[in-house]
């Protein structure tokens, strides 16, 4: 873990508040290394009002109740109806255990005018961190051609290239809620790391982490309360064993410098944009892991295949000192 940092990271999130993405924005909000600039919410784990007002309520929990939410996006770029996740993060996306009260409104502009209008005001300086489906990120690169040349960079939590599926054999779930958005983002000219399940499915909080962040203050106590459900569904469904992911937490600690990646080639990446098995697919080129991955012509993506070690012992030392909400979360 690398904490020693000058320089904050600027940075959008732009999720589908679930479980896994209210860790993303408590990091954002708590890690003293983050600037975070504003966030933009899509459908994916849950329909995309859900999204805007967990993102919403998390913000004013966590006292950042100033940070802009614009909200996104409703369904798929092929006009598709959106079919959430709630088996996995709960009907209220926060595993039926949310807080009842409403804080706080989104601004009055899109996820996509949002993002496009932020960057073009700090150009160079704006980490995009999407955490979710890949459709407003699309849209703003609609809007705004010249994207790519006024953001830093882009750190996508989705896809895989050696690990199998969490939705299909071969496709994660982020990727294949809309592969036609993410071909474009994937195919535009800005510098992309794709934080894949190659990593998030081995970053894991154990039984000790939720004993901490339970002897914490009311913010950690709110993250473990939510959490129940979510890790049920993994230890049920994929690991046998009380091991619960971090996905999007994963992808914001990259983008800050908060851990390092051991290994992250720079390749080609294609999103499979058919309508066979492949649906979906990251298909990312690493033939070159023989020769310590020499360079290939025209690739921007990097694909991280290995992290060093402690981000959920930060992230839940992080939280336990966190303190008490700033709002009331019964
Ligand atoms: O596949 C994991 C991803 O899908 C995470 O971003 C999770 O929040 C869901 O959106
Ligand atoms: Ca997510």
């Amino acid at each position: 873990m690398s904490t020693s940092h000058t320089a904050k990271t600027a940075m959008i999130l732009d999720c589908d508040t679930g479980v896994d993405d209210t860790m993303a924005i408590m990091l954002a909000c708590l890690a003293p290394e983050i600037e975070l600039v504003g966030v933009t919410t899509i459908w994916g784990n849950v329909h995309t009002p859900i999204a805007t007002r967990n993102t919403l309520n998390i913000l004013a929990m966590c006292g950042k109740g100033d940070v802009p939410v614009a909200h996104g996006a409703e369904g798929p770029s092929n006009g598709d109806i959106a079919d959430p996740a709630y088996f996995v993060h709960g009907d209220d996306g926060q595993g039926n255990k949310g807080m009842k009260a409403n804080y706080g409104k989104p601004v009055d502009m899109s996820a996509a005018e949002f993002i496009v209008d932020a960057c073009r005001k700090r150009p160079g300086e704006i980490e995009l961190v999407p955490v979710g489906p890949l459709t407003n990120i699309a849209l703003a690169l609609q809007l705004e051609p010249n994207l790519p040349n006024l953001v830093r960079g882009v750190t996508v939590m989705g896809g895989t290239a050696l690990t199998p599926g969490n939705v299909s054999p071969v496709a994660e779930a982020n990727i294949w809620h809309d592969p036609e958005a993410a071909d474009v983002v994937f195919r535009a000219q800005w510098p992309i790391t794709m934080v894949g399940l190659d990593v998030t499915m081995k970053v894991l909080l154990e039984p000790k982490h939720f004993e901490k962040m339970n002897n914490g203050g009311g913010i950690s106590k709110y993250m473990a309360r939510i959490t129940e459900f979510y890790s049920d569904f993994y230890e049920k469904y994929t690991y046998n064993k009380p091991l619960t992911t971090m996905h999007d937490a994963i992808a914001v600690a990259l983008a800050a410098g908060l851990v390092k990646a051991k290994v992250s080639p720079c390749v080609n990446v294609e999103v499979d944009i058919t309508n066979g098995p492949g649906r979906g697919q990251t298909v990312c080129d690493l033939r070159g892991v023989y020769m310590n991955f020499p360079p290939q012509e025209g690739a921007h993506c990097y694909v991280p295949l290995e992290l060093e070690d402690g981000l959920p012992d930060y992230f839940t030392n992080l939280l336990a000192s966190a303190g008490d909400p700033a709002v009331d979360v019964s």
